[in-house]
């Protein structure tokens, strides 16, 4: 929205600026207007300038990119992620992204099972972070898991574990 007032804002200055110049005689008529003036016309000069190389060297860059990412970090094969979701993001691909396959996190682990093909529910999720797996867990441990490999368990905790459960649960095999 702020990108295209920008860009509108663009042209507005832009034929404002050959307006004035076909006002004040064609460009030799300009720069005589612009220079031969008062301090005042070069001052006005000088602002202007500088308003057009920082709205749009600078503006409108930064406001398209930022626009994209937030935009980008939030949607996921036509899912809108909540913020908790979008945070379970951040931290999937910090902690678990080295050994799962999610597509959603840009993940391709293959120490642990493909989470697209497991789509673990949310409960399954936090389960197994707050447990981890073992190869050879001690009797009467909580685990549900397969005995295939070693998964570390509370690599994230309380709100941050919510927040991973939360993501996987609702992107994995989408
Ligand atoms: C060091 C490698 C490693 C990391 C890091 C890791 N996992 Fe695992 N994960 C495994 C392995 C190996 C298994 C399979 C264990 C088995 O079935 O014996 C597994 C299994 C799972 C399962 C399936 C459990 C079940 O009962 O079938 C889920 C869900 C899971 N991991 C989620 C996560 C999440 C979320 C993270 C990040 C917080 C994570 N993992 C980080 C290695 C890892």
């Amino acid at each position: 929205m702020l990108a295209a007032i920008l860009f509108i804002a663009f042209w507005v200055v832009i034929a404002l600026g050959l307006f004035f110049i076909a006002v004040r005689g064609g460009l030799g008529g300009a720069r005589d207007t612009l220079q031969s003036q008062s301090r005042g016309g070069r001052r006005f000069a000088a602002v202007m300038f500088a308003i057009i190389y920082v709205a749009f060297g600078i503006a409108i860059p930064a406001v398209t990119l930022a626009g994209n990412s937030a935009r980008a970090s939030r949607q996921y094969a036509g899912l809108t992620l909540t913020s908790s979701e979008k945070r379970g993001r951040e931290l999937f691909g910090e902690h678990c992204a080295v050994c799962h396959t999610l597509a959603a996190a840009n993940a391709y682990g293959k120490v642990g099972p493909n989470l697209d093909l497991l789509a673990p529910p949310q409960s399954l999720v936090l389960h197994t972070i707050a447990y981890g797996c073992l190869q050879n867990p001690p009797a009467g441990d909580q685990q549900t898991c397969l005995g295939y490999g070693t998964m570390p368990s509370a690599l994230v905790q309380g709100r941050d574990a919510t927040d991973v459960a939360n993501f996987v649960a609702r992107v994995a095999g989408r």
